[in-house]
């Protein structure tokens, strides 16, 4: 009994110990600010994030983080029998913003699905994932591309929406299949010189194709080339450092997680040498459950990158996770290592 009451005194002691200590940490503004690896992420208003294939746009000393919003209940499409097409309503494309790339508040939905309209693109029993958004200096336009697809992934188009701000509404404008070619998985990026490109899946997703944009962002110039041909990579995600290009990417092999590569050159629309594995530690040789989606460069920071991947849940695909790592450097070549959680502050203060 007097062990019991001891133990109970001591554990009162460590809690109030600790309470103090956040609470002194609080008035401090001390308080690690942790990214949590594959663990929910909450917003600023208490709710799981829902902003998946996801990309970041550093705007004005914000960052806005769009992604796909998924609906509540997963099922695998009936009329997709052949292979595992679990797939939500789509629920359009969400917003959150942040400063400190750890609290989010939810900004809404920017471009909504269409809940009327069967003959919408955007009708909730289609597909729109992979949702990125870059800013056009000249036009002062905030321009998104997403994959746009028919709810068995036949169709294979890209759709393109504009804004006067980055957290919305954006007007949709419409899909194609860019330089006469299927595109599923995607992304954007945006060069120093301010040329854009387009980043896709094409070919029934076994070549990545790279597409320079018009100066407004709006369409492909027909300048594209053709790349890692039957390789069959997606989930791309291309940065830049000292000059030199990466992409990161995934296997295809739907919702399930297969091993990363990432590819450098020295120009968008030069030659790509695939360089391997990026990923290190624990599960790196599928990509720790993960797949790519994008690397954010940390704004004004000297080798501040860090690589974002989705942990897919593919039977409930609403309550898919996010993992996010630095990617460290040796050289030209890359490394993301496993980390159960990092203070993100590492990233900020180079
Ligand atoms: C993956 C792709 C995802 C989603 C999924 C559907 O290969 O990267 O974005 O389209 O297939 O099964």
């Amino acid at each position: 009994m007097k062990h019991i009451i001891h133990l109970s005194i001591l554990c009162c002691i460590l809690i109030y110990g600790c309470n103090r200590q956040k609470k002194s940490q609080q008035e401090a503004g001390t308080i690690p600010k942790m990214i949590m690896s594959g663990e929910k992420w909450l917003d600023t208003s208490g709710n799981m994030i829902n902003a998946h294939g996801g990309g970041i746009l550093y705007h004005d000393g914000t960052y806005y983080w769009y992604g796909e919003y998924k609906g509540d209940s997963t099922y695998w499409n009936p009329r997709v029998p052949g292979w595992e097409c679990y797939r939500t309503e789509a629920g359009g494309v969400s917003c959150y913003s942040s400063q400190n790339l750890v609290d989010w508040k939810f900004e809404g939905i920017v471009l909504p699905s269409d809940t009327v309209n069967e003959k919408s693109d955007l009708h909730y029993s289609n597909v729109l994932e992979r949702p990125k958004v870059i800013y056009n200096d000249k036009t002062k336009k905030f321009v998104m591309w997403l994959h746009v697809d028919s709810h068995d992934y036949a169709k294979a188009t890209a759709g393109v929406a504009v804004s006067d701000s980055p957290n919305g509404k954006f007007e949709y404008l419409g899909s194609i299949r860019p330089n006469d070619a299927m595109s599923r998985d995607m992304t954007l990026f945006k060069d120093d010189d301010g040329k854009a490109y387009h980043v896709y899946s094409s070919e029934e997703n076994r070549t990545l194709y790279i597409s320079e944009l018009t100066e407004d962002y709006l369409k492909p110039t027909g300048k594209f080339t053709r790349n890692f041909i039957d390789q069959s990579r997606e989930a791309p995600a291309v940065f830049k450092r000292n000059g030199k290009y990466y992409i990161l990417s995934s296997g295809c092999t739907a919702w399930d997680p297969n091993q990363a590569e990432y590819a450098a050159a020295d120009s968008m629309l030069g030659e790509w040498k695939m360089l391997g594995n990026p990923c290190s530690g624990k599960d790196a040789d599928i990509t720790f459950y993960g797949q790519s989606t994008h690397v954010l460069k940390v704004e004004g920071k000297e080798d501040a990158y860090i690589a974002m991947f989705d942990k897919w849940n593919k039977t409930d695909l609403i309550n898919s996770r996010y993992i996010w790592l630095p990617v460290k450097f040796n050289g030209d070549s890359i490394d993301i290592e496993w980390r159960d959680k990092w203070n993100v502050e590492e990233v900020f203060k180079n």
